[in-house]
């Protein structure tokens, strides 16, 4: 198994110790949920994002069905997104967590799963957002 050896130590720390792993209540009006799969291998991931009233994720959960590199990819993106607002963490690339990682070429398909899914989260929330009665609705 001559790729091992490619792996860099964070993504065998996150493999280990993944953070984060869980999930959030999908009905409560502030958290968003993205799931998403990967064509390529068929691996799945869903992301939560809790969103706090100024319009930063104040709290960030994920269960992944994939491989250890797209364990590893979840693990470390919901630790760079807490605290970020929705526009910053939309902007994360799936090349900036590949590149943090070490990932090698033949995964960068897993920490596109990572982009993916914090974007669907993203999208639900403001979906969600857009659908509740004024009276509940934030400003920010
Ligand atoms: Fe190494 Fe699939 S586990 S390429
Ligand atoms: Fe498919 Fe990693 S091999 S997500």
């Amino acid at each position: 198994r001559p790729h091992i050896r490619h792996y860099h130590e964070k993504v065998l720390d996150h493999y280990n110790t993944p953070r984060n792993v869980g999930s959030l209540p999908k009905s409560d009006v502030d958290v968003g949920t993205g799931l998403v799969g990967a064509p390529a291998c068929g691996d799945v991931m869903k992301l939560q994002i809790r969103v706090d009233d100024k319009g930063r994720i104040s709290d960030v959960k994920f269960k992944t069905f994939g491989c250890g590199s797209a364990i590893a990819s979840s693990s470390y993106m919901t630790e760079r997104v807490r605290g970020l607002t929705l526009e910053e963490a939309g902007k994360i690339r799936n090349t900036d967590i590949a590149r943090e990682l070490c990932l090698p070429p033949v995964k960068l398909h897993c920490s596109m799963l990572a982009e993916d899914a914090v974007r669907s989260a993203i999208a639900d929330y403001n979906k969600k957002k857009s659908k509740r009665p004024l009276t509940l609705g934030q400003d920010a």
